[in-house]
């Protein structure tokens, strides 16, 4: 079998779409701008590459965008002090605070020094619990991007075996409550799981979100199965050079699985697009309107 390619790029640009034509009307209808607020410390490359795209994104779609970058040695009162005025602000209706912060800030603090209500990234623990709880929160941005592309191309996954491979806060744990609430039968994975290649056997969806280059392999994947690829890692090449793969060895996986996610091109562009959706949610709940269809979990 060769797998069926989901192309997470197009989809991406689908839910881009949606969420330009409700800024629209947020405009038209309601005079109202939904504003995104990213906050980066420092000057790592990496988060400097993701906030200017995250920046250029939310213009593009009509929305504003609001850009706070603090030196590198900022205390944490002063983070907390820009927090406090971020929530504050009404034209601010979603607040990301790029991670990783410098070692001397305390993240999980300054995370759930966010109003949950502007929390876009579904970090501060009131969401994580209302997530766990099967309460409407909002919802970490990569897991919702996975739990679209599945529902677009299974319809149901009531019944469906899922394995997430990893066990982080930000993909992982949210992951595997995203599938439970739509009747997964789900199993949580990791590296130190014992017999892992079996576990992973059983999953009609697996979940590869465990930051280990190519480490799921075409022998542990169920024929037909659905591969979501969450990882991206840099390797680098024999002949010289650097090329990007997932956690999942995408020629072996692919050659047995019903479908798959490419990387680059699957998950990773999800993950700004549903920032953007959540982005609109957190607008529409802020003003008491109706929330955007198939945007949300
Ligand atoms: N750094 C890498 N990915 C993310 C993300 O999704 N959210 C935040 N806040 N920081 C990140």
């Amino acid at each position: 079998m060769t797998a069926t390619v989901i192309d997470g790029k197009a989809f991406a640009a689908t839910v881009r779409e949606k969420v330009a034509a409700h800024v629209t009307r947020l405009k038209e209808e309601h005079g109202i701008t939904p504003g995104l607020a990213v906050v980066l410390v420092g000057e790592d490359p990496a988060s400097q590459v993701y906030v200017r795209s995250k920046g250029k994104q939310t213009v593009e779609v009509g929305m504003q965008s609001y850009e706070f970058k603090r030196d590198i040695d900022i205390t944490e009162d002063e983070l907390l002090a820009l927090i406090a005025q971020l929530n504050a602000d009404p034209s601010v209706h979603g607040i990301l605070v790029q991670l990783p912060l410098p070692a001397h800030l305390d993240s999980d603090l300054v995370i759930n020094a966010i109003d949950p209500a502007k929390d876009v990234d579904g970090f501060h623990i009131s969401n994580v619990g209302l997530l766990g709880t099967g309460q409407k929160s909002m919802v970490p941005c990569t897991p919702l991007g996975c739990l679209m592309m599945l529902r677009d191309h299974h319809g149901s996954l009531s019944g469906l075996n899922a394995v997430v491979v990893g066990r982080s806060n930000i993909v992982g744990k949210p992951m595997a409550q995203l599938l439970l609430g739509d009747s997964c039968t789900v199993t949580i994975a990791h590296s130190r799981t014992k017999d892992l290649p079996e576990v992973v056997r059983r999953a009609d969806i697996v979940v590869a979100a465990v930051g280990r280059p190519e480490m799921v392999i075409g022998d542990w994947i169920k024929p037909g199965a659905t591969v979501i690829d969450v990882g991206i890692n840099r390797i680098e090449k024999p002949e010289g050079g650097t090329r990007l793969v997932g956690d999942a060895d995408y020629a072996s996986c692919a050659a047995v699985a019903g479908a798959i996610t490419p990387v680059p091109g699957g998950v990773g562009p999800m993950t700004i697009a549903c920032l953007l959706a959540n982005t609109i949610t957190a607008c529409c709940r802020a003003n008491n309107l109706p929330e955007p269809e198939g945007l949300t979990a």
